[in-house]
């Protein structure tokens, strides 16, 4: 299992991996996002195929994590937990104090995944994907 930095390389695999998940990535946001130099990541491999990635931005002292995935047939086997910390060591890095992100309100698994990570919930965002669900909103703080 390899951990890189997320390029322009990686994007159709992002884009095959999300395709049948109704949060799922465009090619043309993440090929834009990575141009611009505003949006990052990483990506976990194996054996050449994708099996991971982590998606975030940097605003001043604060980051927004906006997605993690690991392929279906990949789960349970620490490769979340493997990009979570990455990203922690990167925001370090860059002394960024705050991680804050936006998830589904019954995506237990999910939830569960950020608690054990240090996140706190915040507050509800009501009604904020598309089909009407509410989000959690959830930080962390970065020491
Ligand atoms: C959420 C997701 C990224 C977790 O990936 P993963 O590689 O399986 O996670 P890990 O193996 O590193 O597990 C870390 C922790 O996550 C939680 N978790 C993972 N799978 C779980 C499950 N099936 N049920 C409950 N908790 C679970 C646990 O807290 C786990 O810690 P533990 O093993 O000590 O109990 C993966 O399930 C996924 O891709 N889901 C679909 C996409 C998604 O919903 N992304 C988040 C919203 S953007």
């Amino acid at each position: 299992m390899t951990l890189t930095t997320l390029g322009l390389s990686d994007v159709k695999d992002i884009v095959n991996l999300t395709s049948d998940w109704q949060d799922g990535w465009s090619e043309k946001m993440l090929i834009d996002g990575v141009n611009a130099n505003n949006l990052f990541g990483f990506v976990v491999r194996q054996q050449d195929s994708l099996v991971g990635f982590l998606t975030y931005t940097i605003g001043g002292d604060f980051s927004d994590l906006l997605d993690i995935v690991v392929d279906k047939t990949q789960r349970q086997k620490g490769i979340a937990t493997l990009l979570m910390q990455a990203y922690f060591d990167k925001l370090k890095e860059n002394k960024v104090e705050k991680s804050l992100l936006e998830v589904r309100k019954n995506n237990l698994v999910a939830i569960n995944l950020y608690k054990k990570h240090g996140y706190d919930q915040l507050y509800i965002r009501t009604k904020y994907y598309p089909d009407g669900e509410d989000a959690l909103v959830m930080e962390k703080e970065i020491l």
